[in-house]
């Protein structure tokens, strides 16, 4: 089996605490869940739930995340964010993909709104946070991030025609361990920048890599549907919609389909 190797994550890592301690699986159901159990328990900021393979992997608005093992990083990284730093993490996750992937090859990911990481348009990485509040402060976030590295997302029909892995657009395997720690690295140095109140570079860092801005979008946020040219994104990441009758939305969260040209 194509294990990770632990040893060359941690001797690339340049981290204070993000991925200082480890969690290893080499299957699991998912890693989220496994992360949020050891957060109830007390497990500091920066513990970094890593699974070779899921059997039961989530993807966004409750879809399944194709997780087979050996080819892919599944982590689920345990924050312990302030109330300014929880908003930034949808920020903040898919553009550490983005600056890894950027690092460590060749290649210059793009983001769809709000953190789906793509190459030659198709998804290679998602986002999903799950938080916890008590009251309105942050207890803890679990910030898990699937990346296709090594996974011929051919042999997936549900979803081949819509993914990609960076084997895929390399031509050539991809080392995992290399990948993980420039994105543990990514992430850290983006998540202290936002707790200095540095948030204006990695906003626009984010922006510049942001394919969404431009374009006519319907974005679906539960029962609600809004529709409109995005003309901006704000700094906690929300779209500035322009409806076609002028008036302006901004639209937090939820989910962007681009509407037939
Ligand atoms: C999405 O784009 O829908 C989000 C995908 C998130 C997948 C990762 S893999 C590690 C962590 N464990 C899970 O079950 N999901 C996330």
């Amino acid at each position: 089996m194509n294990d990770l190797s632990l040893s060359a994550v941690t001797a690339r890592l340049r981290t204070q605490t993000f991925g200082r301690r480890i969690v290893y699986r080499s299957r699991i159901g998912s890693t989220q869940d496994l992360a949020r159990e050891m957060a109830e328990a007390g497990a500091p900021e920066g513990t970094a739930v890593l699974a070779n393979g899921q059997t039961a992997g989530r993807g966004r608005l409750g879809r399944s995340w194709v997780s087979p093992v050996g080819r892919s990083i599944h982590l689920s990284l345990i924050v312990r964010p302030s109330l300014v730093q929880l908003p930034r993490l949808t920020v903040i996750a898919p553009l550490a993909v983005a600056l890894a992937v950027e690092e460590t090859t060749s290649l210059r990911p793009r983001i769809k709104w709000p953190n789906d990481v793509f190459l030659s348009g198709r998804k290679f990485a998602g986002v999903l946070i799950d938080s916890e509040l008590a009251g309105d402060q942050p207890l803890y976030a679990i910030v898990g991030i699937g990346v296709n590295v090594n996974l011929d997302t051919s042999a997936y029909p549900e979803i081949a025609p819509i993914a990609t892995s960076l084997m895929m657009e390399t031509g050539q395997e991809v080392a995992r361990e290399a990948v993980l720690a420039s994105l543990l690295n990514c992430l850290e140095d983006l998540y202290l920048a936002v707790g200095r109140g540095e948030d204006d570079a990695v906003y626009e860092a984010w922006r510049d890599r942001l394919d969404t801005i431009g374009q006519t979008v319907r974005v679906r946020l539960g029962d609600q549907v809004e529709e409109g040219l995005v003309e901006d994104v704000d700094a906690e990441g929300s779209l500035m919609l322009r409806r076609a009758d002028g008036s302006r939305v901004t639209v937090p969260a939820g989910e962007v389909t681009l509407r037939d040209a």
